[in-house]
């Protein structure tokens, strides 16, 4: 089967949906949302970052921190021209969206300003993690116009997340670095039961249509444990101890 072609749900087989006049009316309503959401995140990482462009340790880190920046603009600026397509009410969506400042965005991760250097390492580690695996999650989209932003949002998320694993490395290993492993540590304890409430519900039922409608390829539940061995092994190679996966949780 081509990459044009549905893979799953039951709109198998069929060709994807180019545009939004052919989505069915219960499609074109959550995969507004979901793209409502995905820029939200973008647009609210960039108010994070920011004031740590000022602040970032080192001349690299600077230079780094504004790539994310200026990556994260464009994902939201993409999300928004996928939300435009869909006449007047994606471009409401897109005024509430530019209005909406930290505090007020939908997921409490996006919500927290930096309060240290380790914060901005955790977070690009595992919160932009997270955005990695929504990502992936679009690849095969049924909506063909999403599926097809997927490898450039994909390649410049992996910069993101090597970014974090190396500064948080460098916070443990470089005494010229800011913070040590106790540090580290706290910061991967605050940001990872964030990072594991942001696949969202466990019985979520937009998560079951997602993958039913062939948005999304994998539930919320099987996206979060898969993500929570990937970090358990990645906190141990930083000689660091991942949080039980229960700990400290929000959205269950
Ligand atoms: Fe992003
Ligand atoms: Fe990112």
């Amino acid at each position: 089967m081509s990459t044009r072609h549905i893979k799953q749900g039951k709109y198998a087989k069929i060709r994807k949906f180019e545009t939004p006049d052919e989505l069915p009316d219960e499609y074109a309503s959550l995969l507004k949302k979901m793209l409502f959401v995905q820029a939200d995140t973008e647009f609210a990482s960039v108010q994070q970052h920011l004031e740590w462009q000022e602040n970032a340790p080192t001349p690299e880190d600077k230079w780094v921190l504004a790539r994310i920046v200026a990556d994260e603009v464009r994902h939201g600026l993409t999300m928004t021209r996928l939300l435009k397509q869909f006449g007047e009410e994606g471009e409401q969506m897109v005024e509430k969206l530019l209005a909406r400042k930290i505090g007020e965005h939908t997921l409490e991760s996006f919500n927290i300003e930096f309060e240290n250097w380790e914060s901005v390492c955790a977070f690009t580690c595992f919160v932009d993690r997270v955005g990695l695996y929504q990502l992936e999650a679009f690849q095969e989209c049924s909506y063909a116009p999403l599926a097809r932003e997927m490898p450039l949002m994909l390649n410049e998320e992996k910069l993101h997340i090597g970014f974090g694993y190396n500064g948080l490395k460098k916070i443990i290993t470089d005494d010229n670095y800011p913070g040590n492993k106790e540090t580290a540590q706290a910061a991967v304890d605050f940001w990872v039961p964030r990072a594991l409430d942001m696949f969202g519900h466990k019985e979520s039922k937009n998560s079951k249509l997602a993958v039913e409608l062939g948005i999304k390829r994998w539930e919320n539940e099987e996206m979060r444990q898969r993500y929570y061995q990937e970090i358990v092994e990645l906190c141990n190679s930083l000689g660091l101890v991942a949080p039980p996966m229960d700990k400290d949780r929000h959205i269950l």
